[in-house]
Parts: structure tokens; sequence; C-alpha cells
């Protein structure tokens, strides 16, 4: 047997198990894995030695937004420098969300993210779509035979046209039943939370305390109530629910309610939620760092780690990677509700995960695999395909050097954003090496792929773990 290349002696990292080995990659796909020295290269393989080095299959961030129109603005990162930025942070596949504009189909949702992504991207790709119309309801069965089983509504932004009521959550989640898809929501109670900021809402309390408002008007409910509304409407209707962007501790508590009763939901959690907390706001530049739902407090980071380590409440990890630029985050003028919500976090995802979870003695090794890998390629059918080193599969690989520690500063990251919401953190776990489907797109910790590379995924029904 003839190998196009051979990696050499890492420790390589399943979900369940790490061993010391060789991965023989033939064209895309992994061909072969063995023990150390017993694959042999031929005269043209190219040989990568990885002894001393971590091997994991290429993560998944299956939540960014590039180039994402949002609140007067438009992020900044493109699938040029967020594809970039994903490749050195260890991420081989990205999964963005295709939002229709006013009167589109979500068709042409569609075909708007694939002139987005097409020729640009480094990594492989693909998108949930955006349900923002009744009119969208019927095209879902044709989305799901494009490869797209996946869908996303936003419990708020009824001012941008994209909220969904409980009607059709209701009847999304009966469609996804009939349909096998999966439906993901944005978690937050609209009129609640609308009547908090109303009240707040004033040029004295916003000279009073500025971005400490966006979090003053947020309290944990307005998330676990719209949690506790989707996760009851999936229980009746047998749809599959995925909330995303999960920040609280009492959203772990109920998503772990619901699966114990055999409720078909899951959810994800994203990197800032792990390592932040709200004291961030009382930052002279506070108002950089707002999101929704913003970052919470200290015992919600302590619940959803140990929800990481423990239990099956959370399966991902995630960046909601929707990056502004000082200039553009400057928008608000003191007003926190016109901030442009979102921040960074492709480059750092895994090194977060590497520094604060596995290095921290949080999480193992093998379970940063199966939350940053395994778990998002079959919750969003790409099983068989993704997220595992073994024969068959694409040989998405990334090789950590776990002697180097970076301290992030955000002008070395590839990243367009020019701010970092890590900026001086000392973070291990960037990709020394990374492969999408056998082509090294990552060498020596530069980014070194074409773009274009990377090819839209067609997915499979969500699958369970
Ligand atoms: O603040 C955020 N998360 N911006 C991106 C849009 C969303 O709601 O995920
Ligand atoms: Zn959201
Ligand atoms: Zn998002």
């Amino acid at each position: 047997m003839t190998y196009d290349t051979i990696i050499q002696g890492g420790t390589i990292h399943a979900a369940s198990h790490s061993y010391v080995g060789d991965i023989a990659i033939s064209g895309e796909k992994i061909a072969a894995v063995s023990g150390p020295g017993t694959l042999k290269p031929t005269g043209g393989t190219k040989t990568i030695n990885a002894k001393g080095k971590e091997v994991i299959p290429g993560c998944i961030d299956v939540h960014v937004h590039l180039e994402l129109p949002f609140m007067g603005s438009v992020s900044c990162d493109d699938f040029d420098s967020g594809s970039k930025a994903a490749a050195s942070g260890c991420i081989t596949t990205v999964i963005d969300f295709a939002a229709p504009g006013k009167g589109e189909s979500l068709k042409q949702a569609h075909e708007t993210w694939m002139a987005k992504a097409e020729g640009k991207s480094l990594v492989d790709y693909s998108w949930h779509m955006c349900i923002v119309d009744d009119q969208h309801l019927k095209e879902i069965p044709q989305l799901i035979k494009m490869g797209l089983p996946t869908f996303k509504e936003f419990m708020i932004y009824a001012s941008m046209g994209w909220q969904s009521d409980d009607a059709r959550l209701f009847e999304s989640l009966e469609l996804m039943h009939k349909h096998d898809g999966m439906l993901l929501v944005h978690a937050e109670s609209s009129r609640v939370l609308d009547l908090l900021i109303e009240r707040n809402h004033t040029q004295s309390k916003m000279r009073k305390y500025g971005a400490r408002l966006h979090t003053m008007t947020r309290p944990n409910y307005v998330e676990a109530e719209a949690i506790e509304r989707a996760i009851r409407w999936c229980e009746v209707t047998g749809g599959t629910l995925y909330i995303v962007h999960m920040s609280t501790g009492e959203g772990a508590d109920l998503v772990k309610t619901a699966q114990a009763r055999g409720v078909n939901v899951w959810s994800e959690t994203c990197t800032h939620y792990l390592v932040l907390d709200d004291s961030v706001f009382a930052e002279k530049d506070g108002h950089l760092y707002a999101c929704q739902p913003q970052v919470k407090k200290d015992a919600d980071i302590r619940r959803l780690w140990r929800a990481l380590d423990e239990g099956d409440e959370i399966s991902v990890v995630s960046t909601d990677t929707c990056s502004f630029t000082r200039k553009q985050k400057a928008m608000w003028k003191g007003d926190w509700t016109k901030i442009p919500m979102g921040l960074p976090g492709l480059d750092t995802m895994v090194p977060i995960m590497y520094t604060h979870g596995v290095r921290a003695g949080r999480i193992s090794m093998n379970r940063l695999v199966e939350l940053c890998s395994t778990n998002p390629a079959k919750i969003m059918g790409m099983g068989g395909r993704k997220g595992q080193i073994a024969p068959g599969y694409d040989a998405d690989i990334a090789i950590i050097d776990p002697h180097r520690t970076v301290k992030i500063d955000h002008r070395k990251l590839q990243s367009r954003c020019d701010w970092s919401p890590y900026q001086g953190q000392q973070l291990g776990g960037f990709a020394h090496t990374t492969l999408v489907r056998g082509t090294v797109i990552v060498e020596n910790h530069k980014v070194i792929g074409a773009n274009g590379h990377g090819k839209f995924i067609k997915r499979q029904a969500p699958g369970s773990l």
C-alpha cells in the first residue's frame, strides 16, 4: 500500500482513549491507523514527525457568523480571515448561519452564503438555515435533501425581523420530527427582556452605568425561561432541539432534567462563557465584550465546566464568532442597546479548552476531542465522515506542540478584529500543523493553505451520540 502522507509517532487522542501511533493518509482520507513505526513510507510519501505532540481530529466550530450584516454593521471576519483563524486554532470545519434578507427564501440565503464561502474558505464549511418567516417552513424538506438538515430560530431580534413566536417554534419542531431535522434556538425571553431594557434606557442611567446596563438588564431568568419554553415545545412535538450559546447554570439544569425524561434536546456553550464573567462590563472598554446572551457570573462558569466534565447536558463547545472591531463597537456612543453584539473566537476556541480545560485539570484531552470534534460531527450530521481519526474518515487532523504557549496579542492572531477578549492570556493549544482532507494548511504554526481549499459539506440527518 502506498500512502501520500504518514503522521508518525504522535499521541493520538480520541473521544474514548489516547494512544501513540501512526496515521496514513491517501488522497483526502485516512487510510490506516496503526502502532508507531508500523506504517512504512514509500518513495513519494510525505512524513510528518509528531513524536511528543498531541494529535487530534480536526475540530468543528458549529457556531460562527462570518461577514454577517448585523445591528447596522457587518461582522469583520469573513470566510478568508475566519477560516485562517480556524485553521491556526485546530479547527477544520465551520458551520455558519445563513440568514435570508427581507422577502428572501431559504434557498436564496443558501446561495448568498455559498457566494461568501466558495473560493475563499481554507477549511470546510456548511451553515444552519435561519427561519425568519413562516414562508420558510415549506422549504425545510428541500433544504434537508440539499444536505442542510439544521435550522435556526431566534426568540429575540424582533426589530431585525428575525424573531419567531411560539407558534412558529412549535410548527418548526413538528417539521423537524417529520423530516429528521434539528432546530437550533437562540433562547432569550424577549418580552421581559424588552421591558427591563425599556425601564433602564434613560440618559441618566446610561451615564451612570454605561455598558454595565447590558448585564443589569439580562438576569439569568431571561435565558432560563426561554429554554424552558423551547424544551416544552420540543417535548410535545417530538422534535429535536439544540440550544445554542447556553450561558447559564439554570440552562444546564433545565437541559439535564429534560434529557432525563427523554426529551431530544442538546445544548452547546461557548468559550467566552467558560472564562469571562460580567465584571468585564465595568472595565474601561467594557462595551467591547457585549454579546447576546452576555457573559454571566462565576457560579455559571463553575456549573458549565461541571457539565462539560461530568454530564451530557452540554455536548458541544463552539465560539459564536461574530467579530466587530473597536470602530464598529464605538457605534454605541454610550447606549448599550446600540453595541454591535458579538465576540471574536475562532483562533482561541481550542487553545482556551486546552489551557483552561485540559491544562487546568477541568477536563481530559479525550473530553476536549469529544466536545470540540466528535460530538459536533455526530450531532450536526457529519458522523462517519468527520470528528474521528479512523480509516475512511476525512483526513482532518490537528497537531499541537504541548510545550508551546503563546501570550495572546490580537495583532498576531488571524482574526481581523483589532482587540481580543483574551489579550495577554498565556494559551497553549494552537495548531503546529493542520490538515484538511489530507492537505497541510498550517505548518510550523504558519497558515500556508490556499484560499478555496475548503469545501461545502453536505450533511446527513443529525445523529445521536
Ligand atoms: O451576540 C451575538 N451572539 N451575536 C451573534 C448573533 C447571535 O445571536 O448568535
Ligand atoms: Zn444567537
Ligand atoms: Zn450566534
